[in-house]
C-alpha cells in the first residue's frame, strides 16, 4: 500500500503525482495507477496497456533496453509542462536507441522550431500534402513534442487515430502534457523506429517530420524497413526532412554535417534511394522548399498476385 504522501508518477503524462490529491485512480492488472487530471484517466480506461508496458522493468521489455537508473527524484527538466517531470520517471521510461535523440531540446523545441521557419503553418502545410482524410489511422515517427502527431488527430478523427512514438521520454512527456492542455485525441508511446510497438498494417499513413536525418545509416536501413511494415498494404509513408541543398549558400552553411554519419546521407540525397529499399513504390517527390527542405510521398504497394512485394537485401542499400 502506497503512503498517501509517497509520489508516483502519472503514467499518461508523466506529472508526478501525490496518491490522495490524485484527480482519479484505475486499476489494471491488480495495480493501482493514480492520475493529475481526469482527462488522463479517461485515456489510461481507454488503453491501459500503452502506458503500463512503457514503465515495466526493463526484463519485461528485452528488445529495449534501459538506460541507467539515477538516483535523482524531482530533479525539474524545464518550464512548466516539463517542471515537474521527475529524472526517474524519464530515466525509467527511456528506451535505448542508437541515433540522435532531442531530450535536451524537449523545452524550447517548439520555439526552436517556430524560430527556423518549421512552425504551425508548416506543420499545416505538410499535413495537407500529407493529404490525411477522414478516419484515418495516423503514426506519427519521430513526433517529438507532437504537434504534427495532434494536427493529424484533428484531421483523421474521430473515427480516426493518431499515435505518436519518440524514444526521448522527455519529448514523449511535453507531447502528452500538450495533448491534455489541448483536449487532442492524439497517443503518445516511448519507441524507437528500430522497434515499432505495432502490428503490421496498423496505419494507413506514417508521417516523419525532420527525423530521418537524426538516424545513423544502419537505424535508417532497419527503421524504414519497419516504418514499411505497419501501414496497410496501399498505405503510405510521408516524410519531410533535410535533402541535397540545391545553391552554394547552403553547402557552406552545412557542410560540417557531412562528418555526422546521420545527417551524410540525406545531404548527399540518399534518402529517396532509401525508401525505394525500403520496399516503397513509387516514391514521390511532393515539394521542396528553400532549396533545402524536401517532403517525399512513399507508398506501400498492393499485394500483387505473384505474392508480396519483397523489401530489398541490406547489401543493395545506399552507402552513406
Ligand atoms: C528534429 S526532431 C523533430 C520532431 C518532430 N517530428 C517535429 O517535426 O517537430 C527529431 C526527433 O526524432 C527523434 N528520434 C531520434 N532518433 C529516433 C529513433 N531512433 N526513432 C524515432 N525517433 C527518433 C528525436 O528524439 C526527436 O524528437
Amino acid at each position: 500500500m502506497l503512503k498517501a504522501t509517497t509520489e508516483v508518477v502519472d503514467p499518461v503524462c508523466g506529472m508526478t503525482v501525490v496518491p490522495d490529491k490524485a484527480a482519479g485512480t484505475a486499476t489494471y492488472k491488480g495495480k493501482t495507477y493514480y492520475f493529475c487530471s481526469t482527462q488522463c484517466v479517461a485515456k489510461f480506461k481507454a488503453n491501459p496497456q500503452t502506458y503500463v508496458r512503457e514503465y515495466a522493468a526493463p526484463a519485461e521489455r528485452p528488445a529495449m533496453r534501459a538506460l541507467g537508473s539515477h538516483p535523482i527524484v524531482r530533479e525539474p527538466v524545464g518550464p512548466l509542462w516539463v517542471g515537474h517531470q521527475s529524472q526517474r520517471a524519464i530515466d525509467q521510461a527511456a528506451v535505448h536507441t542508437d541515433s540522435v535523440t532531442m531530450g535536451w531540446a524537449a523545452p524550447f523545441h517548439d520555439a526552436l522550431c517556430s524560430s527556423l521557419g518549421i512552425g504551425r503553418s508548416f506543420r499545416r502545410e505538410t499535413l495537407r500534402l500529407a493529404n490525411i482524410a477522414t478516419g484515418d489511422r495516423v503514426l506519427d515517427v519521430g513526433c517529438g513534442t507532437g504537434v504534427l502527431t495532434r494536427l493529424a488527430a484533428d484531421a483523421g478523427g474521430p473515427p480516426g487515430s493518431a499515435t505518436g512514438i519518440d524514444p526521448s521520454a522527455a519529448m514523449i512527456t511535453g507531447a502528452r502534457r500538450k495533448a491534455v492542455f489541448e483536449g487532442s485525441s492524439a497517443v503518445f508511446r516511448l519507441a524507437a523506429v528500430e522497434e515499432l510497438p505495432f502490428a503490421d498494417g496498423a496505419f494507413d499513413v506514417v508521417v516523419s517530420s525532420f527525423t530521418l536525418h537524426h538516424l545513423p545509416p544502419e537505424v535508417k536501413r532497419i527503421g524504414l524497413r519497419e516504418v514499411y511494415r505497419v501501414p496497410r498494404d496501399g498505405g503510405r509513408l510521408f516524410a519531410v526532412d533535410i535533402d541535397r541543398p540545391a545553391n552554394a549558400l547552403w553547402w557552406l552553411l552545412v557542410w560540417p554535417l557531412l562528418f555526422t554519419s546521420s545527417a551524410a546521407a540525406n545531404l548527399y540525397g540518399d534518402v529517396l534511394a532509401y525508401l525505394q529499399r525500403a520496399g516503397f513504390a513509387p516514391v514521390e517527390v511532393l515539394a521542396r522548399n528553400w532549396e533545402l527542405v524536401t517532403s517525399w510521398s512513399a507508398t506501400k504497394p498492393l499485394v500483387s498476385t505473384s505474392g508480396r512485394m519483397k523489401q530489398r537485401p541490406f547489401d543493395a542499400w545506399p552507402v552513406h
